[in-house]
C-alpha cells in the first residue's frame, strides 16, 4: 500500500470535515491509503506548547511523513484571504525536506472552508499552492468533468474543494463538496500510483 498525506489544520472542525471525505476519495484506490495528520496550533505566547499528542483528530505530522508519502492533500481554513498561521507556521519548518527534494515530482491539492461564498477561498487555494511549487510538487485541481462542479451552491473550486460554512461555523459538507472531496481524493491518488513508485 502507498501512502498519501492527507495534512490539514482544523479549528471548528470544517477542513476536518473535507479531510476525511479526501481521505474517503484515496482510499477507494486499490493500493492507496490515506494518512491523516494535522498541526499544532500557534499561540501569541511564545513559551506555549501543544501536548506531544493532539486530544482528537489526527496525529501531528513528522518530516518522516513528507518523505514516506507519494501525495499530498494540504488543508487550512480560510484567513483573511491567506492559509491559517498554523498550516504556514510547519510550512515554514520544511525547508529540510527542501533542500532533500523529499516532495519533487509528487502531486499534490490544496482544499479549504471559509465562512462566506465570497470571502477569499481561492487566494487561499492559491496562497497554499505557492509553497507546494516551491517542493517541486505537481499541482491538481477538479476537472469540469466533476458535474457538481457547474451546479454547487455552496462549495467547490476547479482550484481545490472547498467548503462553505456559514455565519454558524457549520462543519456538515455538503452532497456536492462532500462527492467532489471524495473526487479529488481520488483522482490525486490515481495521479500518484502513476506517478511515483511506491
Ligand atoms: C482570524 C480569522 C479569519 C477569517 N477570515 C475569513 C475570511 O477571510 N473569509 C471567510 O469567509 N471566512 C473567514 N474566517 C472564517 C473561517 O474561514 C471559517 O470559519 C472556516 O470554516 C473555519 O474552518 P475550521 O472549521 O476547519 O476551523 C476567518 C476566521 C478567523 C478565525
Amino acid at each position: 500500500m502507498a501512502d498519501i498525506l492527507v495534512l490539514y489544520y482544523s479549528r471548528h472542525g470544517a477542513v476536518r470535515e473535507l479531510a476525511r471525505a479526501i481521505a474517503r476519495g484515496i482510499d477507494s484506490v486499490p493500493g492507496a491509503q490515506a494518512r491523516l495528520r494535522t498541526v499544532p496550533a500557534v499561540s501569541t505566547v511564545c513559551e506555549a506548547t501543544a501536548p506531544a499528542v493532539p486530544e482528537d483528530g489526527a496525529p501531528y505530522v513528522e518530516a518522516s511523513d513528507l518523505q514516506e508519502c507519494i501525495g499530498l492533500a494540504l488543508g487550512s481554513p480560510t484567513r483573511f484571504g491567506n492559509m491559517a498561521a498554523p498550516m504556514k507556521y510547519f510550512l515554514d519548518s520544511t525547508s529540510g525536506e527542501w533542500m532533500k527534494g523529499s516532495l519533487i515530482g509528487k502531486p499534490a491539492c490544496v482544499f479549504t472552508s471559509s465562512s462566506s461564498q465570497h470571502g477569499g477561498q481561492e487566494s487561499t487555494l492559491l496562497s497554499m499552492m505557492l509553497p507546494l511549487l516551491h517542493h517541486g510538487m505537481l499541482l491538481c485541481g477538479v476537472p469540469y468533468s466533476e458535474a457538481d462542479l457547474s451546479t454547487t451552491q455552496t462549495g467547490g473550486t476547479p482550484y481545490g474543494v472547498t467548503h462553505v460554512a456559514g455565519q454558524e461555523n457549520k462543519p456538515t459538507l455538503s452532497e456536492e463538496e462532500r462527492r467532489l472531496a471524495m473526487a479529488q481524493g481520488k483522482r490525486l491518488a490515481l495521479l500518484a500510483l502513476q506517478l511515483v513508485k511506491p
